[in-house]
């Protein structure tokens, strides 16, 4: 049986993805780049500053801007996006991540954030969350990354459970990637034509429940 689960945040836990997305469309536009939701997809799971480099090679505008104007833009970015997350509440948990939490607690499962944003733990206060998280990886700490694996095996090191033990649960290209190269069992939400076929994947959060990944794992390991 596996004995944690590392959760990316955005996109898992709740609906910040959009606001990642509105708020980097709202940059790009100022310096005269479209981004739609089908780029947006490069920048999931992505940290901010990769982000704003992704953005600007698709906007033929890598060589544009000084480091100085750089930093300027990917804080004006975080700016825009921490105020629209200021109205972050319980109730914009998705739908069954709180029983899943619950239901990993009572069975003794440890709970790690594994999000390369900056922002985790402060969203994770706004959802009332914090109290279920045995571990928050720090994106600030880690060398690479995603889709490096470091993010995950610091989440797995915080909570000293061996990562080989953990299931990884991710919306994001680059995330399920990370969960892979770190060796723990990819869950993606979303859909097979952006995070793979050849692993398991919930359409819906609401289908995260710890028989499900009991199911994955059991599967997974030939049990
Ligand atoms: C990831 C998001 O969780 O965090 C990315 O999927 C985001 O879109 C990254 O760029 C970094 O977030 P932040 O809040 O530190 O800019
Ligand atoms: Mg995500």
């Amino acid at each position: 049986m596996f004995k944690a689960v590392l959760f990316d945040l955005d996109g898992v836990i709740t609906d910040t993805a959009n606001y990642h997305f509105l708020a980097w469309e709202k940059l790009a536009k100022q310096i005269g780049i479209t981004i739609d939701r089908t780029f947006n997809e490069q920048l999931k799971g992505v940290s901010r500053e990769e982000s704003l480099r992704r953005i600007l090679k698709h906007g033929g505008l890598e060589k544009t801007f000084t480091t100085d104007e750089f930093a300027q833009m990917a804080a004006d970015k975080n700016k825009n996006y921490v105020e629209m997350i200021q109205a972050v509440s319980p109730q914009d948990v998705y739908p069954g991540i709180l029983s899943l939490l619950k239901a990993l607690r009572r069975h003794d499962i440890k709970i790690a954030l594994a999000s390369a944003s900056k922002n985790g733990p402060f969203l994770l206060e706004k959802m009332a969350l914090t109290q279920y998280f045995d571990a928050i990886a720090d994106p600030a700490k880690v060398a690479e990354s995603k889709p490096a694996p470091d993010i995950f095996l610091a989440a797995a090191a915080g909570v000293n459970v061996a990562i080989q033990e953990t299931i990884g649960i991710e919306d994001a290209a680059a995330g399920i990637a990370a969960i892979k190269a770190a060796h723990a069992l990819p869950i993606g939400v979303g859909n097979a034509d952006i995070l793979g076929a050849d692993i398991a994947i919930v359409g819906n959060t609401r289908e995260l429940t710890l028989d499900f990944l009991t199911e994955v794992w059991e599967n997974d390991n030939n049990i």
